[in-house]
């Protein structure tokens, strides 16, 4: 039985005090961190003072990329060992706006989910594609490809705790209702490449989340689908109420 993961991405919104006040007034309304996990991604400078808002809500602070040396001269960079220390317990690796706004490559990403194994934070390693992608290889070739560089050594036991997203580009940010056929089929498809990667058993216990125009209306029919395991939500999560409907969706 995979653990629901409903997780906000907020991106590059809210202040320290909008991110911390957003947290006090959803904590005491969380669903039982037992039967659903939630997690917040918010920006950098605002984890900590979310951290401690959460206090001992269950609530998960993620963040949203982080650099893949340990530490050193590099300056603007966030090093993992600080943000394990920060609270944080998960990190976003390889979103699609960092591979295609920052030129983040399959080999950038592949370091730095080896950097967070190390510093004990859990990496949810993101995918994407596009249409044409998808259509011109009948199936998501694209996918299979940034999964296989990205886990290149990853070992059976490491894999264990790792979460994959699927984004399918089409359907982020646009705010229209997400196709929860091809959804589930990308989801599907993962799976599937897990079990060929690793083993059946890793691939039936690995949690793969979906992302892309996740909101109150299409969260039950997305997440009723048998492959997707979570979601991954940007515009919607920044409202209170959306998000509480949202993580309360049972
Ligand atoms: O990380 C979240 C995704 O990029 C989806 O964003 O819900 O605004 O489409 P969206």
């Amino acid at each position: 039985m995979r653990k629901p993961f409903i997780v906000a991405n907020w991106k590059m919104h809210k202040t320290v005090q909008e991110s911390a006040d957003f947290v006090k007034a959803i904590k005491d309304h969380l669903p039982d961190p037992e039967k659903v996990e939630v997690g917040i991604a918010g920006q950098a400078f605002a984890l900590y003072s979310m951290h401690e808002a959460a206090a001992k809500s269950g609530l998960r602070i993620i963040a949203q990329n982080a650099a893949p040396q340990l530490s050193g001269p590099f300056t603007g960079e966030i090093s993992m060992r600080g943000l394990s220390q920060a609270g944080v317990s998960h990190v976003m690796l390889g979103h699609i706006e960092r591979r295609r706004l920052f030129n983040e490559t399959n080999e950038a990403v592949h370091q730095k989910v080896e950097t967070a194994i190390m510093t004990g934070l859990t990496p949810i390693i993101c995918t994407d594609e596009t249409m044409v992608q998808r259509e011109m290889n009948g199936e998501i070739h694209y996918v299979l490809k940034q999964l296989q560089s990205v886990l290149h050594g990853v070992s059976l036991d490491q894999i264990r705790d790792i979460i994959i997203s699927y984004e399918p580009s089409w359907a982020v940010g646009v705010g229209q209702r997400a196709n929860t056929a091809l959804a589930e089929e990308g989801c599907r498809q993962i799976r599937r490449m897990i079990a060929d990667i690793y083993t059946y058993e890793i691939a039936d216990k690995i949690r793969i989340l979906y992302g892309g125009s996740v909101n109150p209306k299409n969260i039950q029919e997305i997440m009723a689908k048998p492959d997707i395991d979570g979601v991954l939500i940007g515009r919607a999560s920044l409202d209170v109420d959306n998000f509480l409907a949202m993580v309360n969706y049972q």
